[in-house]
């Protein structure tokens, strides 16, 4: 069986550790390996399938022979590299929003719309962690009765912003319960004029500001939903909220949908939808949780109930591991499919 030479840029952080620790499980054909970061980590030794390997700062030079790159060093060091990285040949799914809403770059969450890696031009990108969890849960009800309105509130971990999120919110639960100032730091987001504490709080700003009072991660809940489902008049309005979380985001989400779907005809389409698990006995108080979800890799549903103040309306409640499926995981299934598919050679 052919392997691949590979290389994760970001390999210190939160999604890269998470991607090498996927490959290794799903025994991802991995031939050799480079693993890549800024010059804070170059040295640094981490350990894949019992080997270990020695982490390099990324460089002009850092991707000559590597056939399939993971990106996820942030926006501004995939602008740099991956262009670099495409020019010595390999293919690059990125998990960073620099890419995803170029018309020549596929966005691609291989349950929805893994049709649209024929036509990569070398770069791929990963759609942002809230909208992948989303759009798996939402893809067979858009198949099965057209969605003409999402409306979403999320409810996201601070493992989304990165491995020093998740010391910074221990830091402060431990600051809180020994009576000791509570430092904020990192939240909304590491230079904000104004940081707020997350322990025993809830933050309704992630990302900067934009345009008509959104942020830039809701207006990318709204874009890259519209360009994955390959539907441009879909309406979506969304409400992201940082939450005192470690792990898994979680969504309340309400559709309107073209066609009338009962909640039993939804609940039956989720539970055989591919990605999907559902999670739905409220009698017997089953529904997803991110604790439960933590590290695991489906999409869980539950909540499933019909909107009662319009005609064709659910409501449903959708949580995902955001550094798995929602990153991670995410990128290594596109990897996989181009494999299978033959896609990893571009046209000349
Ligand atoms: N966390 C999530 O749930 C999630 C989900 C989806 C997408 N993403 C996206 O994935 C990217 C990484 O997120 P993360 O949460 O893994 O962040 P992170 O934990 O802060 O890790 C950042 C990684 O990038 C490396 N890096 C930073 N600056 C660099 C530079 N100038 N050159 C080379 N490497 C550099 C860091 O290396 P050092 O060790 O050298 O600093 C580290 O390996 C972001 O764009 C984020 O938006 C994150």
């Amino acid at each position: 069986m052919k392997r691949y030479q590979t290389a994760v840029l970001g390999a210190t952080g939160a999604v890269g550790e998470e991607i090498l620790s996927i490959l290794a499980e799903r025994d991802f054909p991995v031939g050799g390996l480079k693993l890549l970061a800024s010059g804070r980590s170059a040295g640094k030794k981490l350990v894949f399938r019992g080997r270990e390997y020695t982490v390099e700062e990324a460089g002009p030079d850092s991707f000559k022979g590597v056939e399939i790159a993971f990106f996820s060093a942030g926006g501004g060091v995939s602008q740099e590299f991956a262009p670099i990285a495409v020019e010595a040949g390999a293919v690059v799914i990125d998990n960073t929003s620099a890419f995803r809403m170029d018309p020549r770059v596929p966005l691609v969450v291989p349950e929805v719309n893994a049709s649209d890696l024929e036509w990569h031009q070398g770069i791929i990108a990963n759609p942002n962690c809230s909208t992948i969890i989303m759009v798996v849960a939402l893809n067979p009800i858009h198949q099965a009765a057209g969605i003409k309105r999402i409306v979403v509130s999320t409810y996201q971990a601070v493992s989304g912003a990165g491995a020093r999120a998740i010391e910074a919110l221990k830091d402060q639960v431990r600051a809180y319960a020994e009576s000791r100032v509570v430092e904020p730091s990192l939240f909304p987001y590491a230079r904000a004029a104004r940081l707020y504490p997350i322990a025993f709080n809830l933050i309704p700003h992630i990302d900067i500001f934009g345009e008509a009072g959104y942020t830039k991660e809701e207006w990318k809940m709204v874009n890259e939903t519209r360009k994955i489902m390959h539907d441009a008049s879909m309406a979506v309005t969304a409400t992201t909220v940082r939450v005192p979380v470690f792990r898994c985001h979680s969504e309340s989400v309400n559709v309107e949908t073209h066609r009338k779907l009962s909640a039993a005809e939804a609940r039956e389409l989720l539970s055989g939808a591919p990605g999907v698990v559902v999670q739905d006995d409220p009698e017997h108080q089953v529904y997803p949780m991110p604790l439960d979800g933590s590290g695991k890799d489906p999409v869980f549903v539950g909540r499933i109930r019909e909107d009662l103040s319009i005609a064709n309306g659910l409501n449903l409640w959708v949580v995902g591991d955001q550094i798995r499926k929602g990153a991670a995981l995410n990128a290594i299934q596109i990897a996989e499919y181009l494999i299978e598919h033959h896609l990893l050679q571009r046209p000349a």
